[in-house]
Protein backbone atom coordinates (compact mmCIF):
# COMPACT_ATOMS: atom_id res chain seq x y z
CA UNK A 1 0.00 0.00 0.00
CA UNK A 2 1.94 3.31 -1.31
CA UNK A 3 -0.75 6.13 -1.69
CA UNK A 4 -1.67 8.51 0.98
CA UNK A 5 -5.37 7.22 2.77
CA UNK A 6 -7.98 10.13 3.91
CA UNK A 7 -10.84 8.76 5.58
CA UNK A 8 -14.84 9.64 5.68
CA UNK A 9 -17.71 7.58 6.86
CA UNK A 10 -19.57 8.02 4.05
CA UNK A 11 -18.03 8.64 0.22
CA UNK A 12 -20.41 9.99 -2.74
CA UNK A 13 -18.77 9.84 -6.12
CA UNK A 14 -20.49 12.61 -8.09
CA UNK A 15 -22.39 15.69 -7.42
CA UNK A 16 -25.09 15.40 -9.27
CA UNK A 17 -28.81 15.11 -8.15
CA UNK A 18 -28.55 11.70 -6.61
CA UNK A 19 -25.55 12.12 -5.27
CA UNK A 20 -26.33 15.31 -3.08
CA UNK A 21 -29.79 14.21 -2.40
CA UNK A 22 -28.04 11.27 -0.76
CA UNK A 23 -25.21 13.28 1.29
CA UNK A 24 -27.80 15.69 2.18
CA UNK A 25 -29.48 12.50 4.27
CA UNK A 26 -26.05 11.19 5.20
CA UNK A 27 -24.57 14.96 6.41
CA UNK A 28 -27.95 15.41 8.68
CA UNK A 29 -28.04 12.45 9.95
CA UNK A 30 -24.23 13.21 11.87
CA UNK A 31 -22.28 10.98 9.26
CA UNK A 32 -18.86 12.49 7.92
CA UNK A 33 -19.92 12.95 4.62
CA UNK A 34 -17.68 13.67 0.91
CA UNK A 35 -18.78 14.21 -2.94
CA UNK A 36 -16.37 13.53 -4.68
CA UNK A 37 -16.83 15.27 -8.21
CA UNK A 38 -15.16 15.99 -11.55
CA UNK A 39 -16.75 19.29 -12.07
CA UNK A 40 -18.10 21.70 -9.05
CA UNK A 41 -21.46 20.41 -8.07
CA UNK A 42 -23.97 22.67 -9.88
CA UNK A 43 -22.01 21.96 -13.30
CA UNK A 44 -23.27 18.41 -12.94
CA UNK A 45 -25.01 17.42 -15.93
CA UNK A 46 -28.43 17.05 -13.48
CA UNK A 47 -28.32 20.66 -14.81
CA UNK A 48 -29.02 19.57 -18.53
CA UNK A 49 -32.25 18.24 -17.21
CA UNK A 50 -34.56 20.25 -18.51
CA UNK A 51 -38.73 19.96 -18.58
CA UNK A 52 -39.79 18.49 -15.14
CA UNK A 53 -39.83 16.35 -12.57
CA UNK A 54 -42.85 14.00 -12.31
CA UNK A 55 -45.17 13.56 -9.54
CA UNK A 56 -48.71 13.16 -9.32
CA UNK A 57 -49.86 16.53 -7.44
CA UNK A 58 -52.79 16.76 -9.11
CA UNK A 59 -52.40 20.53 -9.23
CA UNK A 60 -54.32 20.96 -12.92
CA UNK A 61 -55.70 17.46 -13.72
CA UNK A 62 -57.11 15.09 -11.35
CA UNK A 63 -54.03 12.54 -10.62
CA UNK A 64 -52.75 9.46 -8.40
CA UNK A 65 -49.74 7.56 -7.97
CA UNK A 66 -51.47 4.27 -9.32
CA UNK A 67 -51.67 6.04 -12.81
CA UNK A 68 -48.38 7.33 -12.42
CA UNK A 69 -47.07 3.51 -11.61
CA UNK A 70 -48.64 2.33 -14.46
CA UNK A 71 -47.31 4.60 -17.18
CA UNK A 72 -43.65 3.71 -15.53
CA UNK A 73 -44.09 0.40 -15.94
CA UNK A 74 -45.80 0.24 -19.53
CA UNK A 75 -43.43 3.12 -20.35
CA UNK A 76 -40.82 0.33 -19.04
CA UNK A 77 -42.40 -2.19 -21.72
CA UNK A 78 -42.37 -4.21 -18.38
CA UNK A 79 -39.16 -4.49 -18.00
CA UNK A 80 -39.09 -2.73 -15.18
CA UNK A 81 -39.00 -4.14 -11.56
CA UNK A 82 -42.42 -3.16 -10.11
CA UNK A 83 -41.61 -2.85 -6.92
CA UNK A 84 -39.10 -0.40 -7.37
CA UNK A 85 -41.69 1.50 -9.61
CA UNK A 86 -44.37 1.73 -6.71
CA UNK A 87 -41.14 2.66 -4.35
CA UNK A 88 -41.12 5.69 -6.12
CA UNK A 89 -43.89 6.77 -7.87
CA UNK A 90 -45.44 6.70 -4.17
CA UNK A 91 -42.82 9.14 -3.18
CA UNK A 92 -43.42 11.40 -5.43
CA UNK A 93 -45.27 13.67 -4.35
CA UNK A 94 -43.61 14.28 -1.11
CA UNK A 95 -40.17 14.44 -3.31
CA UNK A 96 -41.32 17.19 -5.07
CA UNK A 97 -43.01 18.71 -1.60
CA UNK A 98 -39.14 18.26 -0.36
CA UNK A 99 -37.78 19.63 -2.62
CA UNK A 100 -40.13 22.99 -2.76
CA UNK A 101 -39.56 23.09 1.15
CA UNK A 102 -35.41 23.10 0.40
CA UNK A 103 -35.99 26.37 -1.83
CA UNK A 104 -36.46 24.42 -5.18
CA UNK A 105 -38.06 27.86 -7.27
CA UNK A 106 -40.85 26.11 -9.13
CA UNK A 107 -43.35 27.70 -11.84
CA UNK A 108 -46.88 28.63 -10.01
CA UNK A 109 -49.34 28.49 -11.14
CA UNK A 110 -52.68 31.74 -10.71
CA UNK A 111 -53.98 30.06 -7.62
CA UNK A 112 -50.07 29.85 -6.32
CA UNK A 113 -49.68 25.82 -6.59
CA UNK A 114 -46.71 24.39 -8.08
CA UNK A 115 -47.25 24.35 -12.19
CA UNK A 116 -47.45 20.99 -14.12
CA UNK A 117 -47.52 20.22 -17.74
CA UNK A 118 -47.86 17.14 -19.97
CA UNK A 119 -44.99 14.48 -20.77
CA UNK A 120 -44.45 11.92 -22.95
CA UNK A 121 -46.20 8.69 -21.83
CA UNK A 122 -47.89 10.09 -19.15
CA UNK A 123 -51.42 10.02 -18.60
CA UNK A 124 -54.45 9.75 -16.88
CA UNK A 125 -57.21 7.13 -15.71
CA UNK A 126 -54.30 3.89 -16.53
CA UNK A 127 -53.59 5.15 -20.38
CA UNK A 128 -56.31 7.20 -21.41
CA UNK A 129 -55.39 10.85 -22.50
CA UNK A 130 -52.42 12.50 -21.28
CA UNK A 131 -52.19 14.44 -18.06
CA UNK A 132 -50.27 17.53 -16.73
CA UNK A 133 -47.79 15.54 -14.16
CA UNK A 134 -44.20 17.46 -14.77
CA UNK A 135 -43.22 19.56 -12.27
CA UNK A 136 -41.39 22.50 -13.99
CA UNK A 137 -38.76 25.36 -13.05
CA UNK A 138 -39.43 26.77 -17.04
CA UNK A 139 -37.13 24.53 -19.07
CA UNK A 140 -34.20 24.97 -16.22
CA UNK A 141 -35.53 22.00 -13.83
CA UNK A 142 -32.57 20.49 -12.91
CA UNK A 143 -30.49 23.22 -12.79
CA UNK A 144 -32.50 24.54 -10.10
CA UNK A 145 -32.68 21.06 -8.32
CA UNK A 146 -28.82 21.24 -8.14
CA UNK A 147 -28.42 24.61 -6.98
CA UNK A 148 -31.54 24.00 -3.96
CA UNK A 149 -29.62 21.00 -3.14
CA UNK A 150 -25.90 22.30 -3.22
CA UNK A 151 -27.44 25.16 -0.63
CA UNK A 152 -28.80 22.60 1.73
CA UNK A 153 -25.42 20.49 1.50
CA UNK A 154 -23.13 23.35 2.32
CA UNK A 155 -25.86 24.18 5.33
CA UNK A 156 -25.26 20.55 6.12
CA UNK A 157 -21.33 20.63 6.83
CA UNK A 158 -21.08 18.06 3.48
CA UNK A 159 -17.66 18.30 2.20
CA UNK A 160 -16.64 18.60 -1.47
CA UNK A 161 -13.61 17.12 -3.00
CA UNK A 162 -14.27 19.05 -6.25
CA UNK A 163 -12.61 18.48 -9.39
CA UNK A 164 -11.64 14.88 -8.46
CA UNK A 165 -11.63 11.85 -10.56
CA UNK A 166 -12.85 8.40 -8.97
CA UNK A 167 -10.22 5.63 -10.27
CA UNK A 168 -10.63 2.31 -8.76
CA UNK A 169 -13.11 0.33 -5.50
CA UNK A 170 -11.30 -1.08 -3.15
CA UNK A 171 -12.90 -4.64 -2.01
CA UNK A 172 -11.66 -6.80 1.21
CA UNK A 173 -10.98 -10.63 1.01
CA UNK A 174 -15.22 -10.96 1.46
CA UNK A 175 -15.64 -8.43 -1.29
CA UNK A 176 -16.92 -5.79 0.92
CA UNK A 177 -16.18 -2.53 -0.45
CA UNK A 178 -14.32 -0.70 1.56
CA UNK A 179 -13.44 2.62 -0.01
CA UNK A 180 -12.02 3.97 -3.73
CA UNK A 181 -8.91 5.04 -4.78
CA UNK A 182 -9.22 8.95 -6.45
CA UNK A 183 -6.99 11.72 -8.55
CA UNK A 184 -7.06 14.99 -7.47
CA UNK A 185 -6.80 16.67 -10.83
CA UNK A 186 -4.89 19.69 -9.40
CA UNK A 187 -2.36 18.63 -7.92
CA UNK A 188 -2.26 14.80 -9.92
CA UNK A 189 -1.73 13.07 -6.68
CA UNK A 190 -3.64 9.35 -5.84
CA UNK A 191 -5.17 8.82 -2.95
CA UNK A 192 -7.00 6.06 -1.26
CA UNK A 193 -9.95 7.00 0.56
CA UNK A 194 -11.07 4.55 3.01
CA UNK A 195 -15.10 4.63 4.04
CA UNK A 196 -17.69 2.73 5.84
CA UNK A 197 -20.11 3.10 2.79
CA UNK A 198 -19.08 4.34 -1.34
CA UNK A 199 -22.10 5.34 -3.06
CA UNK A 200 -21.63 5.99 -6.74
CA UNK A 201 -23.87 8.98 -8.36
CA UNK A 202 -21.78 8.97 -11.55
CA UNK A 203 -24.42 9.39 -13.69
CA UNK A 204 -24.57 8.26 -17.43
CA UNK A 205 -22.25 7.71 -20.06
CA UNK A 206 -23.91 8.76 -23.32
CA UNK A 207 -20.61 10.30 -24.58
CA UNK A 208 -20.22 5.97 -26.19
CA UNK A 209 -21.98 8.02 -28.98
CA UNK A 210 -21.43 10.70 -31.70
CA UNK A 211 -24.17 12.38 -31.75
CA UNK A 212 -25.34 12.87 -27.72
CA UNK A 213 -27.15 14.85 -25.57
CA UNK A 214 -24.90 14.18 -22.50
CA UNK A 215 -22.17 16.38 -21.27
CA UNK A 216 -18.63 15.40 -21.79
CA UNK A 217 -17.92 14.75 -18.20
CA UNK A 218 -21.13 11.29 -19.44
CA UNK A 219 -18.11 8.73 -19.66
CA UNK A 220 -19.88 6.39 -17.55
CA UNK A 221 -17.28 6.09 -14.69
CA UNK A 222 -19.40 4.46 -12.52
CA UNK A 223 -19.75 1.45 -15.00
CA UNK A 224 -15.89 0.81 -15.44
CA UNK A 225 -15.11 1.09 -11.92
CA UNK A 226 -17.89 -2.00 -10.98
CA UNK A 227 -16.95 -4.06 -14.44
CA UNK A 228 -12.80 -3.56 -13.46
CA UNK A 229 -13.94 -4.77 -9.65
CA UNK A 230 -15.69 -7.90 -10.84
CA UNK A 231 -19.35 -6.91 -10.68
CA UNK A 232 -21.27 -6.90 -13.18
CA UNK A 233 -23.86 -4.51 -15.18
CA UNK A 234 -27.54 -4.53 -15.66
CA UNK A 235 -29.51 -4.62 -18.97
CA UNK A 236 -26.77 -2.20 -20.74
CA UNK A 237 -28.31 -2.23 -24.35
CA UNK A 238 -30.71 -0.40 -23.53
CA UNK A 239 -30.32 2.98 -24.66
CA UNK A 240 -32.90 6.21 -24.71
CA UNK A 241 -32.50 8.02 -28.31
CA UNK A 242 -34.40 11.48 -27.52
CA UNK A 243 -36.88 12.76 -30.07
CA UNK A 244 -35.54 16.30 -30.32
CA UNK A 245 -31.99 16.79 -30.16
CA UNK A 246 -30.90 19.97 -32.16
CA UNK A 247 -29.90 18.75 -35.86
CA UNK A 248 -26.43 18.81 -35.96
CA UNK A 249 -25.32 20.33 -32.41
CA UNK A 250 -27.06 17.13 -30.61
CA UNK A 251 -28.30 19.69 -28.31
CA UNK A 252 -31.19 18.99 -25.37
CA UNK A 253 -34.38 20.55 -26.89
CA UNK A 254 -36.70 19.76 -24.29
CA UNK A 255 -40.12 17.51 -24.78
CA UNK A 256 -41.59 20.07 -22.84
CA UNK A 257 -41.68 22.12 -26.00
CA UNK A 258 -44.11 19.18 -27.15
CA UNK A 259 -45.94 19.55 -23.48
CA UNK A 260 -46.42 23.16 -23.91
CA UNK A 261 -48.32 22.10 -27.34
CA UNK A 262 -45.72 22.05 -29.94
CA UNK A 263 -45.22 19.48 -32.46
CA UNK A 264 -42.97 17.62 -35.05
CA UNK A 265 -43.50 17.75 -38.92
CA UNK A 266 -42.00 15.90 -42.14
CA UNK A 267 -41.11 17.66 -45.48
CA UNK A 268 -44.68 17.13 -46.30
CA UNK A 269 -45.76 19.13 -43.55
CA UNK A 270 -47.70 16.90 -41.90
CA UNK A 271 -47.65 16.37 -38.49
CA UNK A 272 -47.06 12.57 -38.68
CA UNK A 273 -47.07 11.57 -35.31
CA UNK A 274 -50.98 11.00 -35.63
CA UNK A 275 -50.41 8.65 -37.97
CA UNK A 276 -48.15 6.45 -35.34
CA UNK A 277 -49.42 6.70 -32.17
CA UNK A 278 -53.62 7.89 -32.61
CA UNK A 279 -54.16 8.98 -28.86
CA UNK A 280 -51.06 10.52 -27.88
CA UNK A 281 -49.21 11.78 -31.26
CA UNK A 282 -46.20 13.38 -29.83
CA UNK A 283 -46.53 12.85 -26.40
CA UNK A 284 -46.28 9.23 -26.82
CA UNK A 285 -43.36 7.73 -25.40
CA UNK A 286 -39.89 8.67 -26.31
CA UNK A 287 -38.90 5.20 -27.74
CA UNK A 288 -42.15 5.44 -29.92
CA UNK A 289 -41.75 9.25 -31.16
CA UNK A 290 -38.03 8.67 -31.75
CA UNK A 291 -38.42 5.77 -33.99
CA UNK A 292 -41.44 7.49 -36.19
CA UNK A 293 -38.93 10.41 -37.12
CA UNK A 294 -36.49 7.76 -37.90
CA UNK A 295 -38.46 5.98 -40.06
CA UNK A 296 -39.64 9.35 -41.90
CA UNK A 297 -36.41 10.48 -42.18
CA UNK A 298 -35.24 6.91 -44.09
CA UNK A 299 -37.98 6.69 -45.99
CA UNK A 300 -37.30 10.14 -47.41
CA UNK A 301 -39.53 12.50 -45.58
CA UNK A 302 -37.25 14.34 -43.73
CA UNK A 303 -36.72 17.87 -43.94
CA UNK A 304 -33.61 19.93 -44.82
CA UNK A 305 -31.14 19.57 -48.34
CA UNK A 306 -30.19 16.07 -47.06
CA UNK A 307 -33.07 15.34 -45.55
CA UNK A 308 -31.98 13.95 -42.62
CA UNK A 309 -34.06 15.22 -39.92
CA UNK A 310 -37.62 16.57 -38.83
CA UNK A 311 -39.54 20.25 -37.65
CA UNK A 312 -40.51 20.85 -34.15
CA UNK A 313 -42.99 23.57 -34.35
CA UNK A 314 -43.55 25.55 -31.50
CA UNK A 315 -44.21 29.65 -33.68
CA UNK A 316 -47.83 28.96 -32.94
CA UNK A 317 -47.14 28.96 -28.95
CA UNK A 318 -46.64 32.79 -29.00
CA UNK A 319 -43.19 34.59 -27.69
CA UNK A 320 -45.06 34.76 -24.39
CA UNK A 321 -45.42 31.72 -23.51
CA UNK A 322 -42.24 30.97 -25.01
CA UNK A 323 -40.48 33.19 -22.99
CA UNK A 324 -42.52 32.38 -19.78
CA UNK A 325 -41.88 28.42 -20.30
CA UNK A 326 -39.14 27.61 -22.43
CA UNK A 327 -36.58 30.29 -22.28
CA UNK A 328 -33.60 28.09 -22.31
CA UNK A 329 -33.98 26.40 -26.04
CA UNK A 330 -34.99 29.78 -27.60
CA UNK A 331 -31.67 30.53 -26.50
CA UNK A 332 -30.12 27.29 -27.92
CA UNK A 333 -31.78 27.41 -30.84
CA UNK A 334 -30.62 31.02 -31.70
CA UNK A 335 -26.78 30.17 -30.14
CA UNK A 336 -26.33 27.31 -32.45
CA UNK A 337 -28.36 27.69 -35.14
CA UNK A 338 -29.22 30.87 -35.57
CA UNK A 339 -33.19 30.24 -35.62
CA UNK A 340 -35.52 32.02 -33.12
CA UNK A 341 -38.50 29.28 -32.37
CA UNK A 342 -40.84 32.12 -32.15
CA UNK A 343 -40.89 32.64 -35.70
CA UNK A 344 -39.90 29.42 -37.39
CA UNK A 345 -39.51 25.84 -36.80
CA UNK A 346 -36.19 24.05 -34.89
CA UNK A 347 -34.15 21.08 -36.61
CA UNK A 348 -34.41 18.42 -34.57
CA UNK A 349 -33.04 14.57 -34.49
CA UNK A 350 -33.02 11.66 -32.63
CA UNK A 351 -30.06 11.94 -30.01
CA UNK A 352 -28.40 9.46 -27.32
CA UNK A 353 -29.77 10.89 -24.04
CA UNK A 354 -29.97 8.73 -21.30
CA UNK A 355 -28.94 4.59 -19.68
CA UNK A 356 -31.44 3.05 -18.65
CA UNK A 357 -28.82 -0.26 -17.80
CA UNK A 358 -26.54 0.10 -15.52
CA UNK A 359 -24.99 -0.42 -11.67
CA UNK A 360 -27.69 -3.49 -10.23
CA UNK A 361 -29.74 -2.21 -7.27
CA UNK A 362 -32.93 -3.09 -5.37
CA UNK A 363 -34.89 0.23 -4.29
CA UNK A 364 -33.22 0.79 -1.42
CA UNK A 365 -30.07 1.65 -3.34
CA UNK A 366 -27.85 -1.37 -2.25
CA UNK A 367 -26.02 -2.92 -4.76
CA UNK A 368 -27.10 -6.77 -5.48
CA UNK A 369 -25.12 -8.60 -7.60
CA UNK A 370 -25.22 -12.98 -8.00
CA UNK A 371 -23.68 -15.01 -5.72
CA UNK A 372 -24.23 -18.92 -5.61
CA UNK A 373 -27.91 -19.25 -6.01
CA UNK A 374 -28.96 -15.70 -4.55
CA UNK A 375 -29.09 -13.62 -7.81
CA UNK A 376 -29.51 -10.62 -6.06
CA UNK A 377 -26.94 -11.17 -2.97
CA UNK A 378 -25.84 -7.45 -1.41
CA UNK A 379 -22.47 -6.31 -1.56
CA UNK A 380 -22.03 -4.89 1.08
CA UNK A 381 -20.60 -1.24 1.71
CA UNK A 382 -21.44 -0.44 -2.10
CA UNK A 383 -24.67 1.56 -3.10
CA UNK A 384 -25.74 3.36 -6.41
CA UNK A 385 -28.38 5.82 -7.25
CA UNK A 386 -29.47 8.19 -10.13
CA UNK A 387 -28.11 7.06 -14.10
CA UNK A 388 -25.78 5.00 -13.01
CA UNK A 389 -27.51 2.61 -11.06
CA UNK A 390 -30.20 0.02 -12.31
CA UNK A 391 -32.71 0.09 -9.67
CA UNK A 392 -34.58 -0.57 -12.03
CA UNK A 393 -37.58 1.64 -12.58
CA UNK A 394 -36.73 2.74 -16.37
CA UNK A 395 -36.76 -1.23 -17.45
CA UNK A 396 -36.58 -0.56 -21.60
CA UNK A 397 -37.39 2.77 -22.07
CA UNK A 398 -37.24 5.86 -19.42
CA UNK A 399 -39.91 8.69 -19.30
CA UNK A 400 -39.26 11.84 -19.66
CA UNK A 401 -39.48 13.91 -16.02
CA UNK A 402 -38.75 10.02 -14.55
CA UNK A 403 -35.39 10.49 -14.26
CA UNK A 404 -35.18 13.68 -12.17
CA UNK A 405 -38.18 11.62 -9.92
CA UNK A 406 -35.25 8.84 -9.80
CA UNK A 407 -32.65 11.09 -8.84
CA UNK A 408 -33.93 12.72 -5.66
CA UNK A 409 -36.05 9.50 -4.80
CA UNK A 410 -32.98 6.85 -5.00
CA UNK A 411 -30.67 9.28 -3.80
CA UNK A 412 -32.37 9.62 -0.34
CA UNK A 413 -32.79 5.81 -0.06
CA UNK A 414 -29.60 5.13 -0.74
CA UNK A 415 -28.42 7.34 2.09
CA UNK A 416 -30.98 5.89 4.75
CA UNK A 417 -29.64 2.82 3.74
CA UNK A 418 -26.11 3.78 4.54
CA UNK A 419 -26.84 5.41 7.50
CA UNK A 420 -28.59 2.01 8.85
CA UNK A 421 -25.58 0.27 7.57
CA UNK A 422 -22.81 2.34 9.29
CA UNK A 423 -24.56 2.54 12.65
CA UNK A 424 -25.33 -1.35 12.80
CA UNK A 425 -21.57 -2.24 11.81
CA UNK A 426 -20.78 -0.13 14.96
CA UNK A 427 -19.67 2.62 13.10
CA UNK A 428 -16.17 1.13 12.54
CA UNK A 429 -13.91 0.94 9.25
CA UNK A 430 -13.30 -2.39 7.78
CA UNK A 431 -9.51 -2.76 7.69
CA UNK A 432 -7.72 -1.75 4.47
CA UNK A 433 -6.20 -4.86 2.22
CA UNK A 434 -2.77 -4.85 2.18
CA UNK A 435 -2.47 -4.12 -1.41
CA UNK A 436 -5.19 -1.43 -1.53
CA UNK A 437 -4.43 1.08 -4.21
CA UNK A 438 -2.20 -1.19 -6.11
CA UNK A 439 -4.28 -2.18 -9.13
CA UNK A 440 -5.08 1.70 -9.94
CA UNK A 441 -0.93 2.22 -9.49
CA UNK A 442 0.06 -0.36 -12.03
CA UNK A 443 -2.94 1.04 -14.27
CA UNK A 444 -1.54 4.65 -14.08
CA UNK A 445 2.17 3.31 -14.29
CA UNK A 446 1.50 1.82 -17.57
CA UNK A 447 -0.43 4.38 -18.60
CA UNK A 448 2.67 6.76 -17.65
CA UNK A 449 5.32 4.46 -19.14
CA UNK A 450 4.13 4.28 -22.83
CA UNK A 451 5.70 6.38 -25.04
CA UNK A 452 3.84 5.27 -27.98
CA UNK A 453 0.81 3.97 -29.02
CA UNK A 454 -2.55 4.96 -29.96
CA UNK A 455 -4.15 8.17 -29.54
CA UNK A 456 -7.06 8.87 -27.34
CA UNK A 457 -8.95 10.88 -29.06
CA UNK A 458 -8.61 8.70 -32.38
CA UNK A 459 -9.81 5.66 -30.16
CA UNK A 460 -12.97 7.89 -28.92
CA UNK A 461 -13.87 8.95 -32.22
CA UNK A 462 -13.75 5.53 -33.50
CA UNK A 463 -15.72 3.94 -30.49
CA UNK A 464 -18.29 6.99 -31.44
CA UNK A 465 -19.07 5.90 -34.81
CA UNK A 466 -19.05 1.90 -34.51
CA UNK A 467 -21.68 2.85 -31.73
CA UNK A 468 -23.60 5.01 -33.76
CA UNK A 469 -23.72 2.97 -36.67
CA UNK A 470 -24.08 0.00 -34.68
CA UNK A 471 -26.10 0.34 -32.05
CA UNK A 472 -28.51 2.89 -32.75
CA UNK A 473 -32.17 3.56 -32.83
CA UNK A 474 -32.60 0.42 -35.31
CA UNK A 475 -30.91 -2.47 -34.86
CA UNK A 476 -30.33 -5.78 -36.88
CA UNK A 477 -28.53 -9.03 -36.25
CA UNK A 478 -25.62 -8.47 -39.01
CA UNK A 479 -25.20 -5.05 -37.95
CA UNK A 480 -24.50 -6.06 -34.23
CA UNK A 481 -22.12 -9.01 -34.88
CA UNK A 482 -20.17 -6.68 -37.11
CA UNK A 483 -20.35 -3.48 -34.47
CA UNK A 484 -18.90 -6.43 -31.91
CA UNK A 485 -16.09 -7.24 -33.90
CA UNK A 486 -15.41 -3.59 -34.29
CA UNK A 487 -15.84 -2.05 -30.81
CA UNK A 488 -13.86 -5.00 -29.76
CA UNK A 489 -11.16 -4.29 -32.20
CA UNK A 490 -11.40 -0.83 -30.30
CA UNK A 491 -10.92 -1.83 -27.19
CA UNK A 492 -7.95 -3.43 -28.01
CA UNK A 493 -6.43 -0.44 -29.48
CA UNK A 494 -7.48 1.04 -26.10
CA UNK A 495 -5.29 -1.30 -24.03
CA UNK A 496 -2.11 0.89 -25.90
CA UNK A 497 -3.38 4.43 -25.52
CA UNK A 498 -0.51 6.98 -24.46
CA UNK A 499 -0.51 10.31 -23.65
CA UNK A 500 2.63 12.62 -24.33
CA UNK A 501 1.93 14.78 -21.87
CA UNK A 502 3.39 13.31 -18.18
CA UNK A 503 3.00 16.31 -15.70
CA UNK A 504 1.37 16.00 -13.35
CA UNK A 505 -0.75 19.29 -12.63
CA UNK A 506 -4.40 19.49 -14.26
CA UNK A 507 -3.20 16.98 -16.93
CA UNK A 508 -6.76 16.79 -18.66
CA UNK A 509 -5.11 14.49 -21.22
CA UNK A 510 -4.46 11.83 -18.56
CA UNK A 511 -8.22 12.59 -17.42
CA UNK A 512 -9.15 11.83 -21.09
CA UNK A 513 -7.02 8.56 -21.13
CA UNK A 514 -8.78 7.63 -17.53
CA UNK A 515 -12.47 8.55 -18.37
CA UNK A 516 -11.86 6.74 -22.05
CA UNK A 517 -11.03 3.55 -20.14
CA UNK A 518 -14.40 4.06 -18.51
CA UNK A 519 -16.51 4.20 -21.92
CA UNK A 520 -14.97 1.76 -23.88
CA UNK A 521 -16.44 -0.88 -21.42
CA UNK A 522 -19.90 0.61 -21.53
CA UNK A 523 -19.79 0.73 -25.49
CA UNK A 524 -18.58 -3.17 -25.41
CA UNK A 525 -21.24 -4.12 -22.71
CA UNK A 526 -23.82 -2.15 -24.60
CA UNK A 527 -22.73 -3.81 -28.05
CA UNK A 528 -22.50 -7.49 -26.67
CA UNK A 529 -25.86 -6.92 -24.66
CA UNK A 530 -27.99 -5.68 -27.68
CA UNK A 531 -26.43 -8.79 -30.03
CA UNK A 532 -27.72 -11.11 -27.45
CA UNK A 533 -31.61 -9.61 -26.77
CA UNK A 534 -32.85 -11.28 -29.75
CA UNK A 535 -36.06 -8.85 -29.74
CA UNK A 536 -37.66 -5.73 -29.78
CA UNK A 537 -38.35 -4.06 -26.39
CA UNK A 538 -38.70 -0.60 -25.68
CA UNK A 539 -35.38 1.15 -26.93
CA UNK A 540 -34.20 -2.04 -28.15
CA UNK A 541 -35.84 -2.36 -31.65
CA UNK A 542 -34.74 -5.08 -33.31
CA UNK A 543 -35.48 -5.12 -37.27
CA UNK A 544 -35.26 -8.93 -37.63
CA UNK A 545 -37.02 -9.50 -34.29
CA UNK A 546 -39.88 -6.68 -34.20
CA UNK A 547 -41.85 -8.27 -31.50
CA UNK A 548 -41.48 -8.20 -27.89
CA UNK A 549 -41.23 -11.68 -26.53
CA UNK A 550 -41.76 -12.26 -22.92
CA UNK A 551 -41.08 -16.11 -22.94
CA UNK A 552 -37.90 -15.75 -23.91
CA UNK A 553 -37.02 -12.28 -22.95
CA UNK A 554 -38.52 -11.13 -19.88
CA UNK A 555 -35.31 -10.70 -18.08
CA UNK A 556 -32.83 -8.45 -17.07
CA UNK A 557 -29.29 -8.89 -18.80
CA UNK A 558 -25.90 -8.91 -16.50
CA UNK A 559 -22.65 -8.50 -18.21
CA UNK A 560 -19.44 -8.95 -16.88
CA UNK A 561 -16.21 -7.93 -18.40
CA UNK A 562 -14.14 -10.95 -17.65
CA UNK A 563 -14.71 -13.61 -19.21
CA UNK A 564 -17.97 -14.57 -17.17
CA UNK A 565 -20.16 -13.27 -20.59
CA UNK A 566 -24.19 -12.75 -20.06
CA UNK A 567 -26.34 -13.80 -17.36
CA UNK A 568 -29.96 -13.35 -16.67
CA UNK A 569 -31.96 -12.69 -13.97
CA UNK A 570 -35.92 -12.12 -13.03
CA UNK A 571 -37.93 -9.09 -13.08
CA UNK A 572 -39.96 -8.00 -10.30
CA UNK A 573 -43.23 -8.61 -10.97
CA UNK A 574 -44.46 -8.16 -7.29
CA UNK A 575 -45.12 -4.68 -6.31
CA UNK A 576 -44.83 -3.21 -2.69
CA UNK A 577 -48.72 -3.30 -1.89
CA UNK A 578 -50.82 -3.50 -5.31
CA UNK A 579 -51.53 -5.76 -7.67
CA UNK A 580 -49.11 -6.70 -10.63
CA UNK A 581 -49.24 -4.83 -13.80
CA UNK A 582 -49.98 -7.86 -16.32
CA UNK A 583 -48.02 -7.21 -19.44
CA UNK A 584 -50.01 -5.69 -22.77
CA UNK A 585 -49.72 -4.36 -26.08
CA UNK A 586 -47.68 -1.06 -25.76
CA UNK A 587 -50.36 1.15 -27.76
CA UNK A 588 -50.09 5.28 -27.36
O1 LIG B 1 -36.95 16.66 -22.53
C1 LIG B 1 -36.54 16.90 -21.41
O2 LIG B 1 -36.76 17.94 -20.82
C2 LIG B 1 -35.77 15.85 -20.72
C3 LIG B 1 -36.22 15.39 -19.58
C4 LIG B 1 -35.79 14.06 -19.12
O3 LIG B 1 -34.96 13.42 -19.76
O4 LIG B 1 -36.33 13.58 -18.13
Amino acid sequence: MTLPIMKYDAVIVGGGGAGLRAALQLSDAGIKTVVLSKVFPTRSHTAAAQGGISASLGNSDEDNWHWHMYDTVKGSDWLGDQDAIEFMCRQAVDAVVELEHFGMPFDRLENGKIYQRPFGGHMAEFGKKPVRRACAVADRTGHAMLHALYQRNVKANTHFLVEWMALDLIRNDNGDVVGITALEMETGDVYIIQAKAVLFATGGAGRIYQSSTNAFINTGDGIGITLRAGLPVEDMEFWQFHPTGLAGAGVLITEGVRGEGGYLLNCNGERFMERYAPTAKDLASRDVVSRAMQVEINEGRGCGKNKDYVMLKLDHLGKDVIDQRLPGIREISIQFLGIDPVKEPIPVVPTCHYMMGGIPTNYKGEVVVPRGKDMEAVVNGFYAAGECACASVHGANRLGTNSLLDLVVFGKSAGNSMIEYIKSHGNEYKELPSNAGDFTVERLNKLNARTSGESVADVRAEMQKIMQQHAGVFRTQSVLEDGIKKIKEVYKRSQNMFIKDKSKVFNTARVEALELMNTIEVAVATMICAEARKESRGAQAREDYPERNDELFMKHTLYYNDGRGLVYKEVHNTPLTVDYIKPAKRVY
